[in-house]
């Protein structure tokens, strides 16, 4: 087998994403690669943070990018927020959705579906219906703008239901974030995730995710921890994030989210 160097063709990217990378985010890559527990490195986790509260508009102080693409960003949610047993009301109108099905089943919990016609917003009613029927629901799961279709539901409406039957909300905005408003402290967002590659114009393998102070609550007092996958300490805030992070290999993956 020969391999040749491989030299992509300069294209227009017009999908929700991958989407065309700014030049100030290949311009980073470009950079030399510092050390993890370089001072330099440190500060600029910082801003990292920083800027990822920007852009979820938000004071939540544990907002981090994980160093994966948006499904490991999914992941992070449920598994720290849900536990065997549970009942999680799920919104599904595209296959985002049905992912999150997939991840809430994987946690041992039990997924009760609002089923939407692919291409339309979620039903708030059919919702409202859902947690009234479920009143041992726990976390209403949605999808802010489902990109199989391109649907943009109501998530300030949803997650103000959500609050009214005492559940969290996990929230897709893979596709949103930085494209259209998401307002996480205004609309009282718990746990949000989204993906570099999409309205943000980075390369694919962050994933910026955010936690309310009542996500972490429940994480830190969950009666069984997660045994697998992305578990996060949130308890401990974004000090000690920053400490585990500098302690592993995939703490790179931010030097991108910080461009010169
Ligand atoms: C709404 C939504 N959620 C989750 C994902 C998964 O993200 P990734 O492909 O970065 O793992 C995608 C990817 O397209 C998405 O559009």
């Amino acid at each position: 087998m020969t391999i040749s160097r491989f030299i992509p063709p300069q294209r227009t990217l017009m999908g929700p994403g991958p989407s065309d990378v700014s030049p100030r985010v290949l311009q980073a890559l470009a950079q030399p690669t510092i050390g993890h527990l370089d001072p330099l490195f440190v500060a600029m986790m910082d801003e990292v943070k920083a800027l990822l509260q920007y852009a979820f508009q938000t004071a939540n102080p544990f907002t981090i990018a994980v160093s994966a693409p948006g499904s490991a960003g999914m992941e992070t949610c449920f598994v720290n927020l849900i536990e065997p047993g549970e009942t999680v009301i799920v919104c599904r109108n595209g296959v985002f959705g049905d992912r999150m099905r997939e991840n809430v089943e994987r946690c041992g919990a039990k997924a009760v579906m609002v089923d939407d016609e692919w291409g339309k917003p979620v039903d708030p009613a059919k919702v409202e219906a859902a947690l009234n029927a479920h009143p041992e629901a726990s976390v209403l799961a949605f999808v802010h703008a489902e990109t199989s279709t391109g649907a943009l539901s109501d998530a300030k409406t949803l997650a103000a239901l959500a609050r009214e039957h005492g559940c969290l909300t996990i929230v897709d905005a893979v596709t949103s974030l930085g494209g259209v408003p998401l307002l996480v402290d205004e609309w009282q967002l718990d746990a949000v995730y989204s993906g570099s590659q999409k309205c943000l114009s980075c390369v694919p393998g962050l994933s910026p995710v955010t936690f309310s102070s009542r996500a972490v609550e429940k994480c830190s007092s969950a009666a069984e921890k997660c045994k697998a996958g992305f578990w996060i300490k949130p308890g401990v805030g974004v000090l000690e994030w920053r400490r585990q992070t500098q302690l592993s290999p995939h703490s790179a993956g931010q030097q991108l989210v910080c461009p010169a």
